[in-house]
């Protein structure tokens, strides 16, 4: 039985620009059963799909994303090297990814702009295309994980960390979330079997090293985000 369900970080983002359509429609083709996207709000409040606070990396933009209106965001080009794909708004994505089998794991993208109304918006959002059940919100600023589970007590939310939290599920039953997301490397057998004691997940970030997959898969690891979806899926099936 296949315990562990693939997120693909960003889309396919090893093979395609990052949180773009391109990557989205990518990683379903590769077997991923889940996307990972990373949203912040436009000038004018609209969710947009992208990951930095700024448009320098990953688009021919400069500057704060916050500092343009979605209209002037969607001229520019984030396909970088590859051909032109715009910075999607989140409600393309959804409106792409609703007829599909997919899940979702949003990244709240709120820890240095703490953005106004961010959480309501997504979450209506959410709900308008009927995806709250296949919904994860993900954020490093956790109190924004609060602020969901009280706008909807149904939310599926799950803090994201670098650095060890001792007795995470305890960290978690206080966000009101249903799994932790913490970085890969400070995950072990112990940590997933106590988590799971306590009725939590656990997905792992970011995970793109076919040997560790297999070991956090054999773990019986919940969730695996990667970068390459199509080794996941692989390396899933091989055990
Ligand atoms: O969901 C895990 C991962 O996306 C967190 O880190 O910086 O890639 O958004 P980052
Ligand atoms: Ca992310």
């Amino acid at each position: 039985m296949l315990v562990t369900t693939i997120f693909a970080h960003r889309g396919y983002s090893a093979k395609y620009p990052e949180n773009t359509m391109v990557s989205f429609k990518a990683a379903l083709k590769s077997g991923a059963q889940g996307i990972e996207c990373d949203v912040q709000l436009s000038k004018d409040g609209i969710p947009v799909v992208i990951h930095d606070e700024t448009l320098n990396r990953t688009t021919n933009g400069i500057g704060f994303v916050k500092d343009y209106t979605a209209k002037q965001l969607a001229s520019l080009n984030a396909g970088r090297r590859f051909h032109h794909a715009a910075i999607p708004t989140l409600k393309e994505v959804l409106a792409w990814i609703s007829p599909t089998n997919l899940l979702l794991n949003i990244e709240l993208k709120n820890k240095k702009f703490p953005y106004n109304e961010m959480e309501e918006k997504v979450i209506t959002m959410i709900h308008d295309f009927q995806m709250e059940n296949r919904t994860i919100y993900s954020s490093f600023n956790h109190d924004s994980l609060i602020k969901i589970a009280k706008i909807d007590a149904n939310a599926e939310t799950a803090p994201l960390y670098k650095k060890p939290i001792p007795s995470p599920w305890r960290y978690a039953k206080a966000l009101r979330a249903s799994a932790i997301h913490p970085n890969y490397r400070s995950v072990n057998k112990e940590l997933i079997d106590k988590v799971h004691d306590h009725h939590f997940k656990v997905r792992a970030y970011t995970v793109n090293n076919a040997s560790i997959m297999k070991k956090l898969i054999s773990w019986g690891i919940d969730g695996i985000i990667t970068d390459d979806p199509y080794r996941g899926r692989f390396c899933l099936e091989q055990m």
